[in-house]
């Protein structure tokens, strides 16, 4: 089990960026990452139906002798990770919050963040929760296009600047900025470019890569394997 791949997947692209970070603090694993295009956007989808599309991601992923799973989508796992971890309840399941907690402890007493979120984590019960206990200091902000408009563009991503640049355009005096999808990354520079690189911004890939770490220490499955850049395995569900 110790050798076996870990599992990475996302709707996209986006989760590329967590599956980097992981790959570059567990540099003897071998991972397999599964975009889930057939079924992007998940953030336009109903609870159920991103449910279902998440948990078809994990069984294949899984099938395929995963010893863990990262959920490298902000939208699944808000959405998802509980019914996942309720199916596989021996196996490894890490997730991708908004990283709204961290973000919250460092603003400044007067300051707040903006999270750019899908609309389906705007609407989930996690997400909200989150919000709750930061008296009102990060302000959601939905942009229902942008993952699969990133998606259309990831070879041209400045194509995009004028609509971020309109949306964040209520939020000039923010503080930070909550990437709370991984698609965002991609748009890392146009948002920091908007605020004159006045700005911090958050992003979960780190945490989640971290929390992988941690995990699989505590469980005594590290990969015993001495492979210098991690092999990497890459589906979609538009090729089975
Ligand atoms: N990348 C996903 C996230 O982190 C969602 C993108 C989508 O809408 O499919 O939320």
């Amino acid at each position: 089990m110790k050798n076996n791949p870990i599992g990475v997947f996302d709707s996209g692209v986006g989760g590329l960026n967590v599956l980097n970070k992981c790959a570059e603090l567990l540099s003897h694993e071998k991972f397999i990452y599964l975009a889930d295009e057939a079924n992007m956007p998940y953030g336009n989808k109903p609870p159920e139906d991103i449910k279902l599309a998440a948990t078809a991601c994990a069984e294949r992923l899984f099938s395929l002798g995963c010893k863990a799973l990262v959920i490298a989508c902000n939208t699944a796992t808000v959405t998802a990770i509980d019914g996942i971890r309720a199916l596989y309840p021996s196996r490894i399941v890490i997730g991708l919050e908004p990283a709204v907690k961290p973000c919250y402890r460092e603003l400044g007493k007067m300051g707040y963040a903006v999270a750019l979120v899908t609309a389906a984590t705007y609407r989930s019960t996690k997400f909200n929760r989150l919000l709750q206990s930061c008296e009102g200091k990060i302000k959601p902000l939905v942009y229902a296009d942008l993952a699969r408009n990133i998606e259309q563009n990831v070879d041209n991503i400045q194509a995009l600047k004028p609509k971020l640049f309109e949306a964040l355009g209520s939020y000039r005096d923010a503080e930070a900025v909550i990437l709370g999808c991984s698609h965002y990354t991609y748009v890392k520079d146009i948002i920091s470019e908007f605020y004159d690189g006045n700005v911090k911004i958050y992003d979960g890939a780190e945490g989640a890569a971290a929390r992988l770490k941690y995990c699989l220490e505590l469980s005594g499955l590290l990969s015993q394997e001495t492979a210098e850049h991690p092999p990497v395995t890459f589906l979609s569900t538009f090729k089975k």
